[in-house]
């Protein structure tokens, strides 16, 4: 069953340059299972969520409905349980970390992936990725003329300009404060640091202090 979403997933995001590849997902589901080792949950549920956890992203799927009813068909041809269907697709659909109106998860399989999915958008990796999306969405490197914003929408991320390095203070460093489990705390501590590191040492280089 895993074998068959792999390559529904794969098959799905193969072309993606966005920081949203195939290796993301197979970071988030190897970090889900690991910290879904010190949780009493169902792991099979967190390892197909989070395979599946991008597949509805808005940013990366044109039709929505369409996708999620792709998901709900996969997990019937493979003999799934309904309900644990509908836990998929409730977690699937609530994992996103966007900014401002973000709903509340409260299933714990969901802030499992949650966890690893903001691990992974911290530490060298997570900086690879913001520069990735940046380049592939047009935005700037840096803009010392672009002000940082509190926290940003998806609206407001369409309608006004921002920069990679921007987006390090409007999300990238507030997401250990966001996290649900100590594991997640734990892994988070290096990679914060690392971040606030990168930041300090990238303005050094900008402001050509020798
Ligand atoms: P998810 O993995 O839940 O889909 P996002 O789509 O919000 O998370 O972010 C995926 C990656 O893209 C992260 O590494 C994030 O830093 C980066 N990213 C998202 N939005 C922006 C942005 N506006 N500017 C730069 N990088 C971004
Ligand atoms: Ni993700």
């Amino acid at each position: 069953m895993i074998q068959h979403i792999e390559s529904f997933v794969q098959q799905k995001l193969s072309h993606d340059t966005t920081g949203h590849d195939w290796y993301h997902i197979d970071r988030v589901r190897k970090m889900s299972i690991h910290i879904a080792k010190n949780e009493n949950v169902n792991i099979e549920i967190v390892e197909i969520a989070a395979l599946l956890h991008d597949i509805l992203d808005e940013k990366l799927v044109k039709n929505k409905e369409n996708a999620k009813r792709e998901i709900i068909d996969l997990l019937e041809s493979l003999q799934y349980q309904d309900e644990y269907i509908q836990q998929i697709i409730y977690i699937i659909e609530n994992v996103g970390f966007k900014g401002g109106n973000g709903m509340q998860m409260d299933l714990v399989e969901g802030k499992i992936i949650q966890d690893a999915d903001r691990l992974d958008a911290i530490g060298a990796i997570g900086i690879a990725r913001t520069f990735m999306y940046s380049g592939a969405k047009g935005q700037a490197m840096y803009d010392p003329n672009i002000p940082v914003r509190d926290e940003m929408s998806y609206e407001q991320y369409r309608n006004e300009k921002s920069t990679a390095i921007n987006h390090f203070y409007e999300k990238l460093v507030k997401l250990i404060h966001t996290l649900h489990t100590d594991t997640a705390r734990n892994i988070a501590k290096e990679r914060h640091d690392f971040l606030k590191l990168f930041l300090s040492e990238f303005h050094r280089e900008w402001e050509v202090k020798l």
